[in-house]
């Protein structure tokens, strides 16, 4: 009787034996131009502030700014998310400094714009709580609830004096019930028929958001949490709702946010909706990289990268992310 040897046919090793089989059989690439880069502005000229709570990642004066994005446009990066932190004295209970037509978001915005014109892509954040006393989305009521049609009235000023400064996407990030819908209007009345909305979609009320408001200066503010609005981390269904409903209110993409905690509601997203999908990779989460990786877990541009692919395999069109020009340098060798 013959021996009879057994061997695999299918082996999967095959292809991954090679740097340039491997290349051949990548299903997911990440380029620069799937980075957004959020950058916070601060008032004064020829300032960098950096933000301890967030290693690598400062706060730019308006020049900074526009410095900052003549380099993304130099790394391919098409698009700068743009956050103020609002001096003290311009912070009020109603955050009306966020519909003045010269506050340090519309200034930076017009800033970049006049340098930059049509090379890059200026996203602003719509929501109160940069301007705010109270650190909340929202305006208040008597009980300290955030009070939603009320509010809808200041966003769409501040999404429409957005809008006015040059900005090309709006981004509401404050999850009041009918936004978006409310937003379009305003924007289609003023004829800024091609201002983009990027929905925050799927906004949890999450535990990564800490350093974010130490770099905006609502930290401190902040009493309470943002649980009556932002989304509760153990629900999926309610954000395919959130998704569906701005759809319909007419936004052109839509967000998750954070991003590496919830891959499996982009992965539900992008799976039931035609729309382009962004994840939101946020300040936690890339603090926990850069203090996980000076501690020695590994390597920082290895970690860096693994997690942003994820979010491009996971289904998304792009990533809101600190790491924006680093990783495109990497990419760009
Ligand atoms: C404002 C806003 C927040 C973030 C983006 N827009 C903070 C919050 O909702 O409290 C967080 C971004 C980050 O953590 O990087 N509403």
């Amino acid at each position: 009787m013959s021996q009879q040897a057994s061997f695999p046919h299918s082996r999967l090793r095959r292809t991954r034996t090679h740097g340039w089989s491997r290349s051949m059989v990548r299903e997911t690439h990440l380029s620069p131009s799937d980075l957004i880069w959020p950058l916070f502005i601060t008032e004064g000229k020829g300032v960098e502030e950096p933000v301890a709570a967030l290693p690598g990642v400062s706060r730019w004066s308006v020049d900074g700014i526009v410095e900052r994005a003549r380099e993304a446009r130099d790394l391919g990066i098409p698009c700068l998310a743009l956050f103020p932190n609002t001096a003290a004295d311009k912070r009020s209970d109603d955050g009306k400094e966020a519909l003045n037509p010269d506050n340090l978001m519309c200034r930076a915005t017009r800033a970049v714009k006049d340098a930059l014109g049509e090379d890059i892509g200026i996203l602003t954040d719509v929501a109160l709580d940069p301007y705010t006393s109270h650190g909340q989305d929202g305006l208040l009521d008597d009980k300290g609830y955030v009070a939603n049609d009320r509010t809808l009235d200041m966003l769409t000023k501040q999404a429409l004096n957005q809008a006015n400064a040059g900005a090309d996407i709006i981004a509401p990030s404050d999850m009041m019930d009918g936004r978006v819908g409310a937003i379009r209007d305003v924007l289609e009345l003023a004829h800024h028929h091609n201002v983009q909305i990027m929905a925050y979609s799927a906004k949890y009320a999450s535990a990564f958001y800490g350093p974010f408001r130490d770099a905006v200066g609502s930290g401190g503010l902040l009493k309470g949490d943002k649980k009556t609005y932002q989304m509760d981390p153990a629900n999926s269904d309610e954000a395919i709702r959130e998704i569906a409903f701005d759809i319909a209110e007419g936004a052109d993409s839509i967000m998750v946010k954070p991003g590496l905690a919830y891959l499996d509601i982009i992965y539900r997203a992008k799976s039931q909706f035609n729309v382009p999908v962004f994840a939101y990779q946020v300040s936690g989460e890339y603090a926990l990289i850069k203090v996980g990786a000076a501690a020695g877990v590994g390597d920082h541009d290895a970690l860096m990268m693994e997690k942003l692919i994820a979010f491009k395999r996971a289904g998304c069109s792009g990533i809101l992310t600190y790491f924006a020009a680093d990783a495109a340098r990497l990419l760009n060798g």
